[in-house]
């Protein structure tokens, strides 16, 4: 068992009511809930692993994937699924070739679909790094693409959409 995973379940007495809890510290810990730790926190709990991953996947809190450095989270609210969000988000994985709530491979960007993000007036609607992005388009995601970090990979990422451009 990991050393940083013995830390957090240190503070627990092993009963299947922390699992929330334990599950959002090992997540605020990781980043995820890695595969190989949830088996650890079934053994400490009890709990068959099966239920570990219904319990997880019932909160939308909880990540079975690494972010990348730069997340991006597209809302498929109902205004903005209308606003043509899943246009923008099948662009996007297009775009990074991954699929989604999806990561790249270099862990430099991930994509998320998340419920209303609370600015329907202004959809479609997606953050980048937290930073909400409202009235979006295809094109305005591959502007902020293009200013991040990475900014040569992401151009060596062939793209088949230039629907937007
Ligand atoms: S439905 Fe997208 S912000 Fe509300």
């Amino acid at each position: 068992m990991e050393k940083e995973l013995l830390e957090i379940l240190s503070s627990y007495q092993g009963i299947r009511s922390e699992l929330i809890p334990i599950l959002q510290d090992i997540q605020s810990n990781f980043g995820y809930l890695p595969e190989e730790i949830l088996k650890d926190v079934s053994r400490f709990t009890r709990a068959p692993v099966s239920e570990i991953y219904g319990v997880a996947s019932f909160y939308s809190q909880f990540r079975f994937t690494p972010r990348g450095n730069n997340h991006i989270m597209v809302c498929t609210g109902t205004a903005c699924h209308v606003k043509g969000a899943d246009k923008i988000i099948e662009g996007i994985e297009r775009h990074l070739g991954i699929g989604e709530d999806g990561v790249t491979s270099d862990l430099e960007y991930s994509l998320e679909s998340v419920g209303c993000l609370g600015c329907c007036a202004l959809a479609p609607c997606a953050t980048a790094n937290n930073d909400i992005k409202s009235n979006i388009t295809l094109k305005d995601i591959k502007k902020i693409f293009r200013h991040r970090k990475n900014e040569t990979k992401m151009n060596n990422i062939p793209s088949n959409d230039t629907s937007e451009d």
